[in-house]
C-alpha cells in the first residue's frame, strides 16, 4: 500500500479510571503491533482530567501514567477532541474502566463521527455496570449467581437491614464495586453470617469506588476467560483460558504481576466442554450487544453449569494478556489480531444506523 493511503490510527491510552496503568500497557502493545504497511500510529494519552495529548514515542515507553503525566507539559502537545476527525481515520481504544470502557469516550467519538474499535455506547455502558450486566444476562435466561445490589444511601441509613438482604444471597459472598475492573475494590467473605464486621468492611471497601455494590454468591468452580472476536452473527470465540490463584479470588496482582497466577490456554477440560464454553460465550456476546471483540469471564462449576459473571467489552492487552494468549492459540500474531480488530471497527461503523 502506498505510504499516503495508510490509515491513521489514534491509539488511545491512559485515562481517568483506576485501571489507567493497565491501559498504558495495553495501548503500548497495540501501538507497537500496528502493521506499519497499512497503518500510521498516533499514540494519544488521556490524562486524569480527561484531556487528550499527542504522545511522542519517548512517552509511550514510560513505566507508569504518573511518569507520562509528569512529562506531558514539556514533551507532549494537547490534542483537542474536535480535531480528532482531521487527525485520525480510526481510534484503537485501549482505555479501560470508567470513561474509557463504559460508553463515555464511545459517545464522544460517535458525535465526532470517528470510527473506534470494540463495542459501542450501549454495550460498553451495560457491561461496565456489573448490576446491569447481571440483570441483562438473567433476563436472557443465562444462569447467574444469586446476588443483590447495595446502594450507598441505603447502607448509610440501615446497615443492619442491608446485611439481612445480603444474608439471603449466601454465606460465602463476593463484594464488588458496581463499575470497576481488574478486581479493584473486590473482597471475598467466607462465612459472612458469623463475620458481620468483615462483611461490612467489604461493603465499605467497595463503596470507596462507587455508590452501588454488587454482592454475589461465591462460586467454587474453575474461573475462565474467553475472547470473542467478530461483528454480529460472524462472532467467533477463541479457546478459553483457565486461571488459577493461590488467593481467595483473582486479585489485581494475580492478574498483572508475573508469577502470581497461572493462565492455562486451552482450559484443562475436555473438548466437548471447551466447545460449550465457546458457544455460550458467543451467546453472551450477542446478548450484550458487543461489537468487534470482548472478553467474557465466568465459572465452570463441578456440576457442569457455566455462569458468566463478568462480560467485559474490552480486555487488558499486555503481551501476556488473555487476548494475545488466545489469539496465539488460534494462530494469530498480535499484529494480525490488531489488524482484524481495526478492520472490524471500520466495517461496524460503515454499516451502522445511528450510534453503535
Ligand atoms: N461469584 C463469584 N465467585 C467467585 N469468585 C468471584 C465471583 N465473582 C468474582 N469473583 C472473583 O473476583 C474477581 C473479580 O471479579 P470480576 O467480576 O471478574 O470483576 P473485574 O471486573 O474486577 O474483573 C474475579 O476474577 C474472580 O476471581
Ligand atoms: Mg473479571
Amino acid at each position: 500500500m502506498p505510504q499516503d493511503q495508510r490509515r491513521r490510527v489514534g491509539v488511545l491510552m491512559g485515562g481517568r479510571s483506576s485501571e489507567r496503568e493497565v491501559s498504558l500497557a495495553s495501548g503500548r502493545q497495540v501501538f507497537y503491533n500496528l502493521d506499519r504497511a497499512k497503518y500510521v500510529g498516533l499514540p494519544i494519552f488521556m490524562d486524569t482530567a480527561g484531556r487528550l495529548w499527542r504522545m511522542p514515542e519517548k512517552l509511550v515507553i514510560q513505566n507508569t501514567c504518573a511518569d507520562v503525566e509528569a512529562r506531558l507539559a514539556a514533551d507532549a502537545a494537547r490534542l483537542w477532541l474536535e480535531d480528532l476527525p482531521g487527525e485520525v481515520d480510526v481510534v484503537f481504544n485501549a482505555l479501560h474502566g470508567k470513561y474509557g470502557d463504559d460508553g463515555c469516550i464511545q459517545g464522544a467519538l460517535e458525535l465526532l463521527g470517528v470510527p473506534y474499535t470494540g463495542s459501542g455506547v450501549l454495550g460498553c455502558a451495560l457491561s461496565l455496570d456489573k448490576p446491569m450486566a447481571h440483570a441483562l444476562l438473567a433476563a436472557h435466561g443465562f444462569d447467574v449467581p444469586p446476588a443483590c445490589i447495595v446502594d450507598a444511601a441505603d447502607w448509610a441509613r440501615d446497615p443492619a437491614g442491608e446485611l439481612g438482604r445480603i444474608a439471603a444471597v449466601g454465606d460465602d459472598v463476593v463484594v464488588l464495586p458496581a463499575r470497576e475492573g481488574s478486581s479493584i475494590g473486590v473482597s471475598v467473605v467466607r462465612g459472612a453470617a458469623a463475620a458481620p464486621a468483615d462483611l461490612a468492611a467489604a461493603v465499605d471497601a467497595a463503596l470507596a469506588y462507587d455508590n452501588r455494590v454488587l454482592v454475589e454468591a461465591f462460586l467454587d468452580g474453575m474461573e475462565f476467560s474467553v475472547i470473542v472476536v467478530g461483528n454480529g452473527d460472524a462472532a467467533e470465540a477463541f479457546s478459553p483460558t483457565e486461571t488459577t490463584t493461590e488467593n481467595a479470588f483473582m486479585t489485581y496482582d494475580d492478574k498483572y504481576m508475573p508469577g502470581r497466577s497461572q493462565k492455562i490456554t486451552p482450559a484443562r477440560v475436555d473438548a466437548a466442554v471447551l466447545d460449550r464454553l465457546r458457544a455460550e460465550a458467543v451467546r453472551v456476546y450477542r446478548a450484550m450487544g458487543f461489537q468487534g471483540y470482548a472478553r467474557l469471564d465466568g465459572f465452570l462449576m463441578p456440576d457442569g453449569r457455566i455462569l458468566f459473571t463478568d462480560p467485559n467489552s474490552t480486555s487488558g492487552m499486555s503481551p501476556s494478556s488473555f487476548m494475545f494468549h488466545q489469539a496465539a492459540e488460534a494462530g494469530l500474531t498480535p499484529v494480525a489480531l490488531v489488524d482484524r480488530i481495526l478492520a472490524l471497527a471500520l466495517a461496524a461503523h460503515a454499516a451502522k444506523r445511528g450510534p453503535l
